[in-house]
């Protein structure tokens, strides 16, 4: 497993100062709505068409991440979150979602993200609300860029970059028994 975050500020054992990490990983989502898709429209408004682009539409997804672009790439963990299209015209998207960390390194860790953006961007910015885990107090944000996209299969692989920050930890909150 390569080095995924690369820590700029401080290290980690190091409780005076602020961590920063940064992270550039691959997404893979299939959306076609057969059996192997990984990203469904569940709900939408009746008589409508269910699409990215229809005002109401809620999708679900659980996304492979990849240290590379390749689908057999090393695991990093899943995407897992909706993504509810939520401007009246069908260009934005408001999206919530969990990257669930499974590598050796983060096992069990979360990052959470939130955001809003406009679908047909080529950079999709979303904000970073907090962390579990490793990632406890998080703050940060990470983009999205379409890497691949193959219409046949609706198949697309997206960069992710992830930034992030934590406070020093002893401006952590701790329990006092
Ligand atoms: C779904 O995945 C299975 C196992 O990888 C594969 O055999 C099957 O062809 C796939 N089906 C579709 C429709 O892509
Ligand atoms: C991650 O944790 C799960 C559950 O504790 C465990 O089954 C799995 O082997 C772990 N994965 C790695 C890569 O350490
Ligand atoms: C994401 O990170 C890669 C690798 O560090 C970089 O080349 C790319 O420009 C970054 N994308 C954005 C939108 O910042």
């Amino acid at each position: 497993m390569g080095i995924i975050f690369s820590i700029v500020a401080a290290k980690a054992d190091d409780d005076e100062l602020e961590e920063t990490y940064k992270m550039s990983v691959y997404v893979h989502d299939y959306s076609s709505g057969g059996p192997n898709s990984t990203d469904i429209a569940v709900v939408g408004i009746p008589g409508k068409i269910w699409s990215f682009t229809q005002f109401g539409t809620l999708f679900v997804c659980d996304d492979a991440i990849t240290e590379g672009p390749e689908p057999n790439s090393e695991p990093v963990g899943r995407v897992q979150g909706i993504s509810v299209t939520t401007s009246l015209e069908g260009i934005r998207a408001l999206v919530a979602f969990s990257i669930v960390f499974t590598n050796k390194a983060y096992n069990g860790s979360t990052i959470e993200v939130q955001g809003n953006s406009n679908q047909f961007d080529s950079v999709r910015e979303y904000g970073v609300a907090s962390g579990t885990g490793k990632f406890l107090y998080a703050q940060g944000y990470v983009t999205y860029e379409t890497y691949f996209f193959d219409p046949w299969t609706s198949y697309a692989v997206s960069r992710c970059n992830i930034s992030i920050r934590m406070p020093p930890r002893h401006h952590w909150c701790t329990l006092i028994s």
